[in-house]
């Protein structure tokens, strides 16, 4: 096996299992991380998303939580179809099939759809989060890139090779998004883990005047969990979720369930627009003209 790295496939590839046999035909590349490079492939009429693992170990203790997570009665069941090894050109790649995730990064998707999905996309993202959690897990990498959001504000995670038991030490994380970093609290699996990230990542993704930038890249004796907070005073588009998001910064939550349940309670109570999938505005444009047809119909017959 190999760690070095300068492996693409170009559109078309067959990658043949070394183990299992099966072939997958290459149609682009999806994305590339520290750990892999992630393909859109085809098997049969079937799309799937196969990561080309750039480390062996690495690659490894991801497929062992994609399989526990696959196996598990969530809404992850399913997400992991395969792993195998790819022999090219006289090396060996791990390589893991898993699910295709259509959608978009959550900052393309914000940009796209406007900040005011980020109470809807908050929610299922902790939605997502509590179901981990109550698996014995913890994700432990949560950002942008490790998500794809759908046409409606659905979050799937994506990128599993975070995930740890919790109690146990955090082996992958990134620097913005790890409460150690901020000198917050420890790196172990947890929820307050997870809610930490999840915290920094929605301030991050609101962030218009570019203060989280500026932020992050504070000398490490000027960074604290207060500069997060100021920060959180002063975003207009997390208002409603402020007490949320201030209680998952401070470490103040045992649990995520909860937390999503104070999220639900906030939103709710806040005077924002839900936001409607298009095709929902266009049925009630629909509902609307029959209901003037009608009227008009009733207006002649009465006077006819
Ligand atoms: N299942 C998937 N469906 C769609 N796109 C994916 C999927 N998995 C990964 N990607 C894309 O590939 C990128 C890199 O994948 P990721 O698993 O995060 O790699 P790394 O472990 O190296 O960070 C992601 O940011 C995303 O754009
Ligand atoms: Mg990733």
């Amino acid at each position: 096996m190999t760690t070095s790295f300068d492996l693409s496939f170009s559109p078309g590839t067959v990658i043949i299992g070394k183990w299992n046999k099966n072939e997958y035909q290459v149609e682009r590349l999806l994305g590339e991380g520290a750990n892999g490079k992630v393909y859109l492939v085809k098997r049969g009429k079937k799309s799937y998303a196969l990561k080309l693992g750039f480390d062996t170990l690495e690659h490894q203790s991801e497929v062992n939580a994609l399989k526990v997570l696959s196996g598990s009665s969530t809404s992850f069941q399913q997400v992991w179809i395969e792993s195998d090894d790819l022999e090219w050109k006289g090396t060996e790649y791990p390589f893991s099939v898993m699910r295709y995730i259509k959608g978009k990064s959550l900052t393309d998707f914000l940009r796209d759809k406007g900040l005011d999905w980020t109470y809807l996309i908050g929610q299922h993202l902790l939605r997502k989060l509590v179901e981990l959690h109550a698996s014995g897990y913890a994700f432990c990498d949560l950002k942008a890139e490790n998500m794809r959001v759908t046409e409606y504000g659905e979050v799937e995670l994506i990128d599993f090779g975070g995930v740890t038991a919790k109690g146990r030490s955090v082996k992958q994380f990134t620097e913005v998004f790890d409460r150690g970093y901020w000198s917050a609290g420890e790196r172990t699996a947890c929820d307050g883990y997870d809610l930490f990230s999840f915290a920094v990542l929605l301030l991050s993704v609101t962030d218009r005047e570019r203060k989280f930038v500026q932020a992050a890249a504070m000398l490490p004796q000027n960074r604290s969990t207060d500069v997060l907070l100021d920060m959180l005073k002063t975003n207009r588009h997390l208002s409603a979720v402020e007490p949320v998001l201030r209680k998952a910064l401070t470490g103040r939550y045992e649990t995520s369930k909860q937390a999503l349940a104070d999220w639900r309670a906030r939103s709710r109570q806040s005077s924002r627009p839900v936001p409607r999938p298009a095709a929902m505005d266009s049925w009630i444009k629909v509902c609307f003209a029959a209901s003037l047809v009608l009227f008009a119909a009733a207006l002649y017959y009465s006077f006819t």
